[in-house]
């Protein structure tokens, strides 16, 4: 790789940051594919495949709220302002993909190390996803737990929802990322 090259791919990773307040445009479907096939070269321990995305798009955002709004309320929810406010989240940009772990039964490969798998998948996603010009953030909360989401969503108790990104593009320019020092957060092991 030449060296200019390289520093792209570097700046890329080295600015990559969340975005809370996301508007159109979202990525297009080639754009999309782009960020799966680059989540989906993820470390994947015999190559399970455990990692498995599900779209929510602009006109499906009030019902996936609607959905949101219900499995909060199963999980226990009694304040009705707080069930109300989670309708709206899915508004927070035009397009929403769910991470999801699908366990699989593996001798060698125990659940934590597909969990990771897909964390390492959503990194890739949101780097690609950079690239491209697109920003984006990794949510959770508690309803990712919720049983009846998981059923809705056509999936087992056990799958794991891993985050909801939100993806689109920031309303205003980004400012630049605050470097860490590595050499804090690095040790050498020596006998
Ligand atoms: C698994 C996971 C779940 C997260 N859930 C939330 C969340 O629910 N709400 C939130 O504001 N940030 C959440 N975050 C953190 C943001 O995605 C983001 O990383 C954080 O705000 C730091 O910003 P940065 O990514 O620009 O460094 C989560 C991160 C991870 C890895």
């Amino acid at each position: 790789m030449v060296d200019s090259k390289l520093q792209i791919v570097h700046d890329n990773m080295h600015q990559r940051q969340s975005i809370g307040h996301l508007i159109e445009p979202a990525p297009n479907k080639a754009q999309l594919t782009q960020a799966f096939q680059a989540a989906l070269t993820a470390p994947d321990h015999h190559r399970l495949k455990p990692t498995h995305f599900i779209q929510i798009e602009t006109e499906q955002r009030e019902a996936f709220g609607l959905l949101l709004a219900d499995a909060v309320a199963d999980l226990g929810e009694t304040d009705p302002v707080q069930v109300e406010r989670v309708k709206s989240h899915p508004f927070r940009a035009p397009l929403l993909v769910l991470a999801v772990t699908r366990f699989q039964d593996h001798p060698k490969v125990p659940f934590f190390e597909q969990t990771l798998s897909t964390g390492a998948a959503v990194q890739n996603f949101l780097l690609s996803l950079q690239a491209q010009g697109f920003s984006s953030i990794w949510r959770s909360g508690a309803v990712v737990e919720s049983a009846l989401l998981k059923r809705q969503l056509g999936l087992n108790d056990r799958d794991l929802i891993s985050g909801i990104i939100y993806i689109g593009t920031a309303v205003k320019a980004i400012p630049s990322r605050v470097d860490v020092d590595s050499a804090e957060f690095v040790t050498t092991w020596q006998l």
